[in-house]
């Protein structure tokens, strides 16, 4: 079993405070992803897996065992990090075989994982050149590589593709995956991009500030964001939030009455409470008698659909339309807004009500 569980992990540099009570558990075979801005505690997280961190407090387990005071490399596991830093005096084959070599390894079993790897990655071919004479992408792969021959419990990625160009990324996240699935080892994946977040995990862990905001799968989060920082950050283009004052009857109508909105009877706000209204533009549909009147500031053309970037009263909004019609600046829509789509969230605190 490698399983990997956090148990209330606090990590301090100095007076700085980096990871506050982080408790997440996951499971064997499982491919999870951490997600969250810059500076959030991701790679603090991974690396306090890894044992290159030791975490001021709490306890990290991989299967049964705690592992807090066993030493980096007798942990089991492999790490791909950014800046994969391969040895450029060394070939491919050297360098995919190196770290087997610093545990003597036999000859002919070195031989055998370096060639299933490459066989895995599809850079047989390239055994013999140096980094310098390999592609960014094909670069990936041996770094990606020299994780594969250790066979490790889990293998950690700190935002592995972020060096490279949008089309290879895109293709690589697809290589990993099946790589995923052809191994079917525990992967913990780091990034900060939602997109890779939401493509690649089986389970998404979202921090913001050190502390855990959201874990669940992504349709879930994506669906049921626990408030409305998560909500905010997955998805693309983001979900729209419009501040509104609950009135005394328990209606949510908008600030400067751009539109009136009955919120559902169950909502739980007191009168005149903050209340803030989250929508994702896929929700927001044309409709000629909808109660949204907006302006349409700028149409972005995507192909099949358009991003309406419109403003109803004072308030900008996205919202993803068919490209049946052309529209231009300044011209006049009116929007209907899928109820039961409808998030709502606490002005003062951002947590879902
Ligand atoms: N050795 C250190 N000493 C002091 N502060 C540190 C140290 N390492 C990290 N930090 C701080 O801890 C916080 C979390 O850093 P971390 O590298 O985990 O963020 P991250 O989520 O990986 O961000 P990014 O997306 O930019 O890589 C940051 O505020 C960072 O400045
Ligand atoms: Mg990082």
């Amino acid at each position: 079993m490698a399983n990997v569980i956090l148990k209330d992990i606090e990590m301090k540099f100095g007076e700085t405070h980096v990871l506050h009570k982080m408790s997440f558990e996951i499971k064997d075979g499982e491919f999870v992803v951490l997600v969250g801005p810059s500076g959030c505690g991701k790679s603090t997280t991974l690396r306090i897996i890894a044992g290159l961190e030791e975490p001021t407090s709490g306890d990290v387990y991989i299967g049964e065992k705690r592992i807090n005071n066993v030493a980096p490399k007798d942990r089991d596991i492999a790490m791909v990090f950014q800046n994969y830093a391969l040895y450029p005096h060394m070939d491919v084959f050297e360098n995919m075989a190196f770290g087997l070599k610093l545990r003597k390894f036999p000859r002919e079993e070195i031989q055998a994982r370096v060639n299933e790897a490459a066989e895995i990655l599809g850079i047989s071919q390239l055994l013999q050149r140096r980094p310098k004479e390999l592609s960014g992408g094909q670069r990936q792969r041996v770094a990606v590589g020299r994780a594969i021959v250790r066979k490790p419990a889990v293998f950690l990625f700190d935002e592995p593709l972020s060096n490279l160009d949008a089309k290879l990324r895109v293709q690589m996240r697809t290589e990993i995956k099946k790589l995923h699935a052809t191994l079917g080892t525990t992967m913990i994946y780091v990034t900060h991009d939602q997109t890779e977040a939401m493509t690649m995990g089986d389970r998404i862990v979202v921090l913001k500030d050190g502390y855990l905001m959201q874990e669940d799968k992504p349709l879930e989060i994506y669906n049921n964001p626990t408030n409305q920082f998560v909500a905010g950050f997955i998805g693309s283009p983001p979900m729209n939030f419009f501040t509104t004052k609950a009135q005394l009857n328990g209606g949510v109508v908008l600030d400067e009455g751009a539109f009136t909105l009955s919120a559902p009877a169950n909502l739980k706000v007191k009168a005149g409470q903050s209340v803030v209204l989250g929508i994702r533009p896929e929700h927001l549909y044309l409709d000629d008698n909808g109660p949204v009147k907006a302006t349409v500031e700028v149409a972005e053309l995507m192909g099949s659909e358009s991003y309406l970037h419109a403003t109803t009263g004072k308030h900008p909004f996205v919202a993803r339309v068919a490209s049946t019609h052309e529209f231009k600046t300044g011209d006049s829509v009116r929007l209907s807004m899928d109820n039961n789509h409808l998030r709502f969230f606490d002005g003062e605190t951002g947590d879902r009500i």
